[in-house]
């Protein structure tokens, strides 16, 4: 039983070397397999929970928050915490709080229904991107490029999605260089960035998109730290694109963020650097 929990349902490479790098430090911890753990809001559920402070690394992003949720009830320091994540985790709820921030992101605007987002989109003129407010890894991220694409799009979401995808949030496409950049963020300092090049616009490495070392310029520091402050992100990584004219704008911020592509081409020890911010907050 030790003071620092690792929440997982998957393990990945990036468990893999978060666990690594908590060993090489030489510090105790538990593994905690989320599937297998129950909370109980009373003494004996108490004890059960030992830790002070838990890392959040649940694939399952509904998992993920509703455990977090469950151990803050019972006093525990979660990274990242359940309101982090209800603003991350939605891109939506991102982007509202990053507009009212004042932060650069590409023109973005939301129907509630398909008939307003087909008048949208040709009111916003092609193309556009379609996208779900909850996903990850590039998914159903839709480049669409005239109104037959976006009334199929539409329809589909209409008739085959459930009530998250009556949410249309539409964007303007970037013509971005073939690549975007993830920022990195780890307690108020940016600690490295990677470029994902691909020929392909979008540009997830989980697409097959070449991760290389991005130099932390004061524009893309300023603008990480800017975007992590806003959603209140402790651990974060964050999107950015550039755009020829308005420079550098934030897409999405990662609460769960992967970075087994990130440290051999960065040279810094991401998971080391997380191990020791989760052991700072235990105090
Ligand atoms: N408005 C946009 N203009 C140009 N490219 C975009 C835009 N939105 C997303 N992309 C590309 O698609 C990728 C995935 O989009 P993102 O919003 O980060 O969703 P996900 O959560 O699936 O990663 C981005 O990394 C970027 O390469
Ligand atoms: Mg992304």
């Amino acid at each position: 039983m030790a003071d620092l929990a690792i929440i997982y349902d998957r393990i990945r490479p990036d468990e893999k070397m978060l666990f690594e790098a908590l060993d090489a430090i030489g510090v105790a911890y538990d593994k905690v397999y989320a599937p297998q753990l129950t909370v109980t809001f009373d003494d004996a559920g108490r004890a059960a929970v030992p830790w002070k402070v838990a890392l959040e690394r649940c694939v399952s992003q509904s998992r993920g928050h509703a455990v977090t949720r469950a151990l803050e009830g019972l006093g525990v320091r979660v990274v990242n915490p359940s309101h982090v994540i209800e603003l991350c985790g939605d891109k939506l709820a991102t982007n509202a709080r990053l507009a009212a921030a004042g932060l650069p992101t590409p023109r973005t605007a939301v129907a509630f229904d398909g008939e307003a987002a087909l008048a949208l989109i040709e009111q916003m003129g092609y193309p556009v991107v379609i996208k779900p407010t909850v996903g990850s890894w590039g998914r159903m991220v839709s480049r669409v490029n005239d109104r037959d694409a976006a009334e199929a799009i539409i329809e589909h979401k209409e008739v085959l999605g459930g009530p998250q995808h009556q949410v249309f949030y539409i964007q303007e496409l970037i013509r971005k260089p073939e690549r975007d950049i993830r920022a990195f963020v780890v307690g108020g300092v940016c600690i490295g960035a990677i470029y994902r090049t691909s020929e392909h616009w979008i540009t997830n490495t989980a697409r097959g998109a070449k991760a290389s070392n991005c130099p932390v310029t004061p524009e893309i520091e300023t603008l990480a730290l800017q975007a992590a402050a806003a959603v209140h992100g402790e651990i974060v990584a964050i999107d950015l694109v550039e755009d020829p004219q308005r420079g550098l704008l934030v897409i999405e911020i990662n609460h769960t963020m992967e970075f087994k592509n990130s440290v051999s081409t960065t040279g810094v020890n991401i998971p080391r650097l997380m191990g020791e911010y989760a052991l700072g907050l235990i105090g």
